[in-house]
């Protein structure tokens, strides 16, 4: 049970938020609701009044009679600013719908309105659901705010693709189902509640490079960012991160130990040493297949050779191995960029394979996400479950894949 502040914007789809509460509160969460005026012409402060149990606020200097209470607590004598009470006393707030026009006030930090206020002081986990025509969601304006929003933390929830409102409109905009969007902060409660807390999280990130000679290496196209966005979102949820990087030139986040892999064999080393001492394993690099089978000392001058023909010998499967060296209670999970339809299937196989908890697949013949983007899409398999997470920022991405593993390691104690 938790305290879900609800804040609700003005557009067409206000009227699925009353069913949220309803689930919401048969879920026994207690919901406080703050509208923006706009909302208002939507749906009415009464009908929320009457699913919570408690007044909804709309203004900022509106009175609230339950002085930042929940329904069910009790009420302080003192009057504190509302504003301030219902961000701090809140496990959630869920912004939903969420209309272009606040998303774009919140990623620019405007406190202008009761909501906008609450959202600026508000620590605990904000998750928002965009609802709007989809060619107002497809702007690169609200794109780029909902961007921002999610590197900063925010959960965003993408919205359906369907029916709209207007009149034989069809895309992407939709506010998803209720039920979806109370699982939705189910998930991220749980994940915010202690799971991570001191949990020792080893991340690896980058791609290894595989020497020819003193100057020249066989690499790949993996930048670190899917790694990196890990390795920051499994801090900010109290974790103790250690990341093993792999030539990433991105600045690594301050509070984690870092350890430099630069090779398939250094990275192996670093990883073996690691196992022992964390719950979770992250395999977010691109750990080179095959490498030279010599290296050449100094530097091969072209004039010396007629040609050049590189033997090459695979590296050790580091994941396998780890994956069977793992103790009780860790969690195992493999990173794998597929190519094409055949992508869930391979990556399948080699959950299978390795033994491993979770496997997330890309599929690189995508474009714009994966190596070297900003952005990703990926599926996380389970041995149970599946589920796919929409093209989202890495960082975003990265808060679903720790949601698995939260759930993952919660069902294996549920089967303990
Ligand atoms: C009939 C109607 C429907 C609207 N539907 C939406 C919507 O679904 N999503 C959205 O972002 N804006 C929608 N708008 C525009 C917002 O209501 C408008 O931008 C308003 O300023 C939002 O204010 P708020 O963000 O403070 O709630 C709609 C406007 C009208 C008149």
């Amino acid at each position: 049970m938790a305290r879900i502040l609800l804040g609700v914007t003005g557009g067409i789809a206000a009227y699925k938020s009353l069913e949220f509460v309803r689930l919401a509160t048969a879920r026994e969460h207690a919901v406080r609701v703050i509208q923006t005026p706009a909302s208002t012409r939507f749906v009415g402060r009464a009908s929320f009044e009457a699913l919570t149990g408690a007044p909804t606020l709309v203004g900022d200097h509106d009175a609230d009679p339950l002085r930042g209470a929940f329904p069910g607590e009790q009420i302080d004598a003192h009057d504190p600013i509302t504003h301030l009470a219902l961000a701090a006393k809140a496990d959630l707030f869920l912004i939903a719908p969420a209309s272009a026009n606040t998303i774009a006030k919140l990623a620019h930090g405007f406190a202008d309105s009761l909501l906008t206020s609450s959202a600026l002081a508000a620590r605990c986990p904000v998750v928002l659901a965009p609802a709007m025509n989809n060619l107002m969601y497809e702007h690169p304006a609200t794109q780029s705010n909902i961007a921002r929003l999610e590197s900063r933390g925010v959960q965003v929830i993408t919205p359906a693709v369907g029916r709209l409102a207007s009149r034989d409109e069809h895309g992407i905009g939709r506010l998803p189902e209720p039920q979806q969007l109370l699982e939705a902060c189910e998930q991220r409660l749980s994940a915010a509640r202690g799971l991570f807390d001191g949990l020792r999280v080893l991340v690896t990130a980058g791609g290894t490079r595989e020497p020819i000679d003193d100057v020249r290496f066989i690499g790949n196209r993996s930048s670190g960012k899917m790694g990196l966005a890990l390795a920051q979102a499994a801090l900010a949820r109290g974790a103790e991160v250690t990341l093993i990087e792999a030539n990433v030139a991105l600045a690594s986040p301050a509070g984690l130990r870092v350890i430099h892999a630069p090779t398939a064999a250094e990275m192996q080393r670093a990883c073996e040493e690691g196992l022992p001492r964390c719950e979770v394993l992250l395999m977010a690099a691109a750990v080179a297949d095959f490498r030279p089978k010599a290296r050449f000392d100094g530097k091969i001058k072209k004039q010396q050779l007629p040609g050049l023909t590189l033997d090459l010998e695979p590296t050790p499967d580091i994941l396998a191995r780890l994956a069977g060296a793992r103790q009780p209670r860790q969690t195992i999970v493999g990173f794998a960029a597929e190519h094409g339809e055949r992508a869930l299937a391979l990556a399948q196989q080699k959950l299978q394979t390795k033994e491993l908890d979770a496997i997330v697949v890309n599929d690189i013949s995508k474009p714009g996400i994966g190596f070297e983007s900003d952005a990703n899409e990926v599926t996380i398999i389970t041995s149970s479950w599946q589920q796919a997470v929409a093209k989202a920022s890495k960082r975003s991405v990265a808060e679903r894949i720790l949601d698995a593993v939260a759930r993952l390691r919660s069902e294996g104690e549920a089967s303990r």
